[in-house]
């Protein structure tokens, strides 16, 4: 079994490159991808770079071009649930895109013909999260996560997205990595822990607890690795 540890930024994958110490690096469509075995799983690791357009491209090429044949993603999410403080973890049941609009045509939000608002994820690595949660002693929450092209910092952009789509947290790649792994039959899991409360301080936050969070969110996965390879 081949398994997609992925992130959007440097900092989102810092921590599990590390944990792992060793890896092969190998350069592919302008991204460098991490194999490594790892507890006796093979692991290809990868930063997409932020958005949309190039978390697809990643992730099709940890599917494609490396053979994963499940993917996690690890990285920082803004809040738009009130439950949600910065650190907090969320588990993404189903994703969704929040620029995507056509509605101009009388479709809803999020949807164009032969796609779907929402993509669900994995419920089997949604329970293996629970456990992994309960061993941790962690609450993490499960809800729906909102992507878009856009660094929302904006409590009016972000009131929109939560009411229109039920969304509890924000970032940019989740629902595109959704929409491939999806197309693909890849089973996946999306975890964020929370930067930002996606408002006007969005930005001094998200820069105050990129690593901080990032680290969580990767500490999580890893431990979710664990439970797949035991
Ligand atoms: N990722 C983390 N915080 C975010 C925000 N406020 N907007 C979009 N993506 C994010």
């Amino acid at each position: 079994m081949k398994l997609a540890i992925m992130g959007a930024m440097p900092e989102e994958i810092a921590p599990i490159l590390e944990k792992i110490g060793t890896y092969k690096t190998t350069e592919y469509a302008g991204n460098k991808y991490y194999e490594a075995t790892y507890n006796g799983i093979d692991l290809v690791i990868a930063y997409s770079k932020i958005g949309k357009v190039f978390s697809t491209l990643t992730a099709a090429t940890m599917i494609e071009h490396f053979g994963a044949q499940k993917l996690l993603f690890s990285g920082v999410a803004g809040a738009i649930s009130s439950e949600l403080k910065v650190g907090d973890l969320i588990v993404a049941t189903k994703l969704s895109q929040h620029d995507l609009d056509i509605t101009a045509f009388g479709h809803p939000f999020g949807y164009v013909p032969e796609g779907a608002v929402f993509v669900e994820s994995d419920k089997t690595l949604i329970e293996l999260s629970k456990q992994v949660a309960s061993e941790m002693g962690l609450h993490v929450k499960e809800g729906i996560i909102a992507t878009g092209d856009q660094f929302v910092a904006n409590e009016e952009r972000k009131n929109w997205i939560g009411s229109t789509f039920g969304a509890d947290a924000l970032e940019m790649e989740g629902g595109s990595v959704a929409v491939v792994c999806n197309a693909l039959h890849v089973p996946f899991f999306i975890l964020r822990a929370i930067s930002d409360a996606a408002d006007m301080d969005a930005s001094f936050s998200f820069d105050a607890f990129l690593e901080s969070s990032a680290k969580t969110s990767a500490e999580f996965v890893m431990k979710m690795v664990d439970k797949i390879g035991e």
